[in-house]
């Protein structure tokens, strides 16, 4: 028999973030699958769910659709020639309830055409509208480097050898308005050994072939780390997987899953994704939602990081399972 996990209950109390008082976010006349400390997961359609939360009150929506696949998931996905049109209303809602200062991470795979080894445009289509139609700016396009895909369609990549593995997947990282709250120093890396070895010898003031003229002062390194590029790794160390990973095979959400017989979610991004585009565009305290939450790696990730968070996600199973990424709120029941 499948178990679900069980719901202590969660004390509801403002939170105290840097010198202000903020209430629990909450979606109005909506019931909760389950609170968190700092968040809430809803099963439903995140239009109507979206449609309820007033205008302007959300800091972050970063998420990851149905892609427009050939080959669909369990979960179901549109078609490559309806795709822009399904989703305008989930894009019209995420613009309005978006503050000004917000930002929408959408997190879209490219797709195949069907018989042929082409690509598909739908998420450059979909870019464009979200653009042209919605008002959203692109504040930058991002990429997520996943080298771990399978080397699909087998026909052209592992039979006739005619294209190659494709292993990025668009973040496109859109805002409400030219400006919106972002800071690069808040997800800066480690420098480099070779950016190390330069500072040390010291740079000499050079013109670069492009034209780039680089000065004297350009060694002297900041304490505080490298500039990112828009190129998101997960870079976990196997040690690091165990305690933030969500695809890692022995994580709390996967044991969970496992032994309650729940289904793990099929298509789940890896917690570095939202958790570079949370801590680089939003403070402690903000609200962050995930309206395609699945197995929600964002929420896990905003509790973490003491984001206030709203997940949604249609299937009920999915939101059941993604309890399991906090097991300081849920056990296994008769454990
Ligand atoms: C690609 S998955 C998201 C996976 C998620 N990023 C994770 O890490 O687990 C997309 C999810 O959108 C959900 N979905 C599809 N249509 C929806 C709708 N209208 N409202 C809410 N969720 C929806 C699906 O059930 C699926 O779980």
């Amino acid at each position: 028999m499948k178990k679900s996990p069980t719901k202590p209950p969660v004390q509801q109390q403002n939170f105290a973030f840097e010198g202000c008082d903020l209430p629990p976010f909450r979606v109005p006349g909506a019931s909760e699958a389950y609170e968190t400390t700092f968040g809430a997961a809803y099963v439903g359609d995140s239009v109507a769910l979206m449609r309820a939360i007033p205008t302007g009150s959300v800091d972050l929506v970063v998420t990851s659709p149905p892609y427009a696949l050939h080959f669909k998931k369990s979960y179901g996905n549109v078609s490559k020639s309806e795709y822009v049109e399904w989703f305008k209303p989930f894009a019209a809602e995420v613009f309005r309830i978006l503050s000004d200062a917000g930002s929408f991470v959408l997190n879209i795979g490219g797709s195949w055409n069907q018989g042929q080894p082409t690509r598909s445009l739908y998420q450059y289509k979909l870019l464009i509208a979200l653009v042209e139609e919605i008002n959203f700016f692109l504040a930058q396009e991002c990429y997520w480097y996943n080298p771990a895909k399978m080397p699909v369609p087998a026909e052209w990549v592992t039979v006739r050898r005619v294209r190659v593995k494709d292993s990025v997947e668009h973040v496109w990282w859109l805002s409400k308005t030219p400006h919106p709250k972002a800071s690069n120093l808040k997800v800066l890396k480690p420098y480099s050994p070779d950016m190390i070895r330069l500072n040390a010898r010291g740079v000499r003031e050079t013109v670069r072939p492009s034209g780039h003229v680089i000065r004297s002062s350009w060694d002297k390194m900041k304490a505080e780390g490298a500039i990112p590029s828009n190129v998101i790794e997960d870079e976990c160390a196997p040690d690091d997987m165990l305690k933030f990973g969500n695809n890692a095979a022995n994580d709390p959400y996967t044991m969970g899953c496992k032994e309650a017989g729940l289904t793990i979610h099929p298509a789940r991004f890896p917690s570095a994704l939202p958790e570079f585009f949370i801590k680089m565009l939003t403070d402690e305290g903000d609200v962050v939602i995930d309206p395609f939450a699945g197995s929600n790696t964002t929420g896990a990730v905003a509790e973490r990081l003491r984001r206030r968070w709203l997940a949604f996600d249609l299937a009920d199973e999915y939101i059941v399972a993604s309890k399991f990424r906090f097991p300081e709120h849920f056990a296994l029941n008769g454990k």
